[in-house]
């Protein structure tokens, strides 16, 4: 029997978005956070490089927003854009408040700024090479001080319930969630007035990903099952430099070691990046990743090599601890000498369409965070300008959510049905879809596509899909079995997005049509409409 809970948000992840919103409606709200693991664990553990803002005297909003429009290669939409940036020193003024302790000058009151790829200027506040480190442990440490604020970790969202999968007729609203509780497999019943899907991308979907196990993708399918539209899945950013070595796990190595001086080398010790962009190392990830791709390919070579020890080792310790220290780890020291480096997946830049506040196309249903889709940034994201997303889009939504009247809910929610499934006697089918889907990803629908590769992806996939709902419809749900299903929708989400951009353009890179087209739009993908 489900266990049913009664709260007037329900938000589904506990990263910078969640936790933002959790934090400002918790005064006036009873706010349910629910994590698929481990309260901490999510992309905003792990973000390194920091956050971009307008904060200098020298910087301007309108270059912080040329530069975002460059980087997405105008696709972004400038009202979102302008949104952001004109949001992001109050932003900024938030998280210090919030107690996110930023790195100084020195011993002096400035914060220091460093620059990454894309940027005119030094804009990227940070935490030394931890900033989302520094960001989860304060948000997380204020939220569970709150009274109005429960955490339900190792809770698995499933789907969302609405007025329309209720059979009660009336416009179509989110009124709770489905939620596999991890220690015991029940499955239990969140009910809100609001609910908001903060449950970051969808980045497994690739074999080589810097992001956690939580990237896959179940704020999107959920959305997307739910009857929401999800735009421009295609432009998946796969990060440059990530460490090659087995052991290492994809780990990442900041963009802000180019922005302090790394340079790229090939195994030979000459660089390359000037025979593709003037901006060299500094250049938009889509053309270093591509880089990368096209000479480790050129050359049959297993990585590349990132070297900053030209510069002071006290210099590199000191703004590098994190990536310093984990390097040598792995027997790389990287005052010494150049480490070697690789791309993989990273960000999703596409999502669930949402509106400046936040809203999807259902009513009381939010998506905030790298889930939504909000225009920032088009083709392809501009470093650090996701954090602060999850932000400025975090607190538009709480204000909005703060300025409607508040339903009295008297929705019965039935408790989750097992009566038609048994135990999975055959779990081998899971863990040979996994690997499959997120191999041919890789393969056919990575950092170069061509017509033939997406084809063959998208039969892949088909079959995929039916299998996973036949074997959905038969056997109890694990959490294995939920992401593998949200992953192929959004494998299937990402091919039919690539399939449908005749052009290349930022991340999406097609050899078929290797041009820009002079003019082009959002992919936009409807429920029901393919
Ligand atoms: P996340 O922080 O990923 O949190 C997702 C949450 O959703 C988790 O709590 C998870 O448990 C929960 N969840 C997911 N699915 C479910 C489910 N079905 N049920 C219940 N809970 C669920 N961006 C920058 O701007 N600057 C950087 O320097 C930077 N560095 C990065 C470095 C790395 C290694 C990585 C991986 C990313 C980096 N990014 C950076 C990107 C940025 O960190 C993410 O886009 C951002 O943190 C996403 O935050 P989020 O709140 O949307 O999701
Ligand atoms: C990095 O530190 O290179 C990651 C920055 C980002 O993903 O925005």
């Amino acid at each position: 029997m489900s266990r049913h809970y009664k709260h007037d948000i329900v938000i589904i992840g506990a990263g910078a978005a969640g936790l933002t919103l959790a934090l400002e409606l918790a005064d006036q709200y009873r706010v349910a956070v629910l994590t698929k693991a481990d309260i901490r664990e999510g992309s905003t553990l792990y973000a390194q490089g920091g956050v971009a803002a307008v904060l200098s005297d020298k910087d301007t909003i309108d270059s912080h927003i040329s530069d975002t429009i460059d980087a997405g290669v105008d696709l972004g939409d400038p009202d979102a854009i302008r949104f952001t940036v004109e949001h992001s020193k109050e932003s900024i003024d938030w998280l210090i408040a919030q107690g996110v302790p930023f790195t100084r000058y020195g011993e002096s009151e400035e914060y220091h700024l460093t620059k990454e790829g894309g940027h005119s200027h030094r804009r990227i506040i940070h935490s030394a090479d931890a900033t989302g480190l520094a960001i989860s442990k304060t948000l997380i440490k204020n939220a569970s001080n709150h009274p109005n604020i429960d955490f339900f970790p190792d809770r698995v969202a499933i789907d969302i319930v609405t007025t329309k999968k209720l059979g009660i007729s009336g416009p179509n609203r989110a009124v709770g969630v489905y939620a596999l509780n991890l220690d015991d497999d029940v499955i239990d019943v969140f009910h809100g007035r609001f609910i908001s899907l903060a449950c970051g991308g969808s980045s497994k979907v690739y074999l080589y990903t810097s992001n956690p196990d939580t990237a896959s993708g179940d704020g999107i399918a959920m959305a997307w099952r739910a009857g929401c539209r999800v735009a421009n899945m295609e432009f998946n950013q796969f990060h440059p430099t990530c460490l090659y070595d087995a052991k290492a796990k994809t780990f990442l190595i900041s963009e802000a070691v180019r922005g302090e001086g790394g340079k790229l080398l090939l195994p030979d010790g000459t660089r390359f990046m000037s025979k593709f962009d003037k901006r060299e190392e500094l250049a938009p990830r889509d053309i270093v990743a591509r880089a990368i791709d096209h000479e480790m390919k050129r050359l049959g070579i297993h990585h590349v090599l990132l070297d900053i020890s030209h510069k002071d080792p006290e210099f590199i310790k000191e703004h590098f601890p994190t990536i310093y220290k984990r390097c040598l780890e792995f027997g790389h020291d990287m005052t010494k000498g150049p480490i070697p480096v690789v791309p993989a997946a990273h960000y999703t830049c596409g999502g669930v369409v949402v509106d400046k506040h936040s809203a999807t196309d259902i009513d009381n249903l939010y998506a905030i965070g790298e889930t939504a889709y909000t225009g920032l940034h088009g083709a392809n994201r501009l470093a650090s300008n996701s954090l602060l997303e999850c932000i400025v889009f975090a607190r538009s939504a709480a204000n909005h959510i703060s300025e409607m009247v508040v339903l009295t809910d008297d929705i019965t929610i039935p408790d989750w049905d097992e009566s038609k499934v048994t135990n999975s006697d055959e779990d081998v089918v899971i863990t040979h879809n996994w690997q499959e889907l997120r191999r041919f990803m890789w393969d056919y629908v990575g950092i170069v596509r061509t017509d033939k590769r997406l084809l063959r992806a998208k039969h892949r996939v088909d079959l995929l899909l039916s299998e996973i709902q036949e074997f959905y419809a038969n056997y109890k749900v694990s959490n294995d079995l939920l992401e593998l299903r949200n992953l192929a929708v959004v494998a299937d989400l990402i091919i039919r997005s690539a399939m449908s951009r005749k052009e290349s353009r930022g991340l999406h890179f097609t050899l078929d049509y290797p041009n820009k087209l002079d003019t082009s739009s959002p992919t936009i993908l409807t429920p029901n409409k393919h």
